[in-house]
């Protein structure tokens, strides 16, 4: 098994209230091949430090974006991180002839409200999450990331118990434990 060097990229709002976020975070804390970068915290004005985010982009070989589904969409922090990081020259050429991230495996860690049932084509959402995620899968294929999937919990917005939400976050402390990635 190779180790490689995690990037975590979190994207919440309000951790402070979260159960499924916050409780994957405590979870992966003391994993010493993960960097857990969180965006709210660091830019509380919003105010991305492109160089840094490149370096730290640079020094990771999988990047695994986490953040709550927040109208069938990411939260507007991680979107801003997109259009501020995912630059022209650095993140892409328009020929597709370099980027920096190409090569690098990149994952998903979402955590969702309602139940995949919602998520079924009788549903209420109509679409899988699959279709819901897709600007950004393409968002990183673009770049030349590897896109390997995503891990989600569902059901947040009713009662999850401890027990469900201990083995969602041990079952991702596993996957960057041990570099895996999502199957599916
Ligand atoms: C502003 C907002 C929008 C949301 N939109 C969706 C949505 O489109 N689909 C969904 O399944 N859940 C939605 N939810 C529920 C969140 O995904 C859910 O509360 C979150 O993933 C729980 O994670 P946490 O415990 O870390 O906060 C939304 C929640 C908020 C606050």
């Amino acid at each position: 098994m190779t180790t490689n060097r995690t990037l975590v990229i979190v994207a919440h709002p309000n951790l402070a209230e979260s159960r499924a976020n916050a409780n994957r975070l405590a979870e992966i804390k003391d994993l010493d091949n993960v960097t857990v970068h969180d965006l709210y915290e660091t830019y509380p004005d919003s105010n991305i430090d492109v160089a840094r985010e490149h370096q730290l982009l640079r020094e990771h070989d999988i990047i695994v974006l986490q953040f709550p589904v927040y109208w069938y969409n990411v939260t507007s922090m991680m979107k801003a991180w997109f259009d501020a990081v995912l630059v022209h020259g650095f993140a892409f050429t328009f020929d597709g002839s370099a980027s920096e991230l190409s090569g690098k495996k990149t994952w998903l860690a979402v955590t969702v409200g309602s139940t995949p049932e919602t998520y079924a084509a009788d549903g209420l959402a109509r679409r899988p999450l699959d279709d819901y995620l897709a600007p950004v899968t393409q968002t990183l294929e673009f770049c030349q990331l590897d896109y390997q999937g995503f891990h989600a919990i569902y059901g947040m917005i009713f009662e999850t118990s401890d027990e469900t939400l201990a083995l969602d976050a041990k079952e991702y402390r596993r996957l960057l434990a041990n570099s895996e990635t999502p199957v599916g």
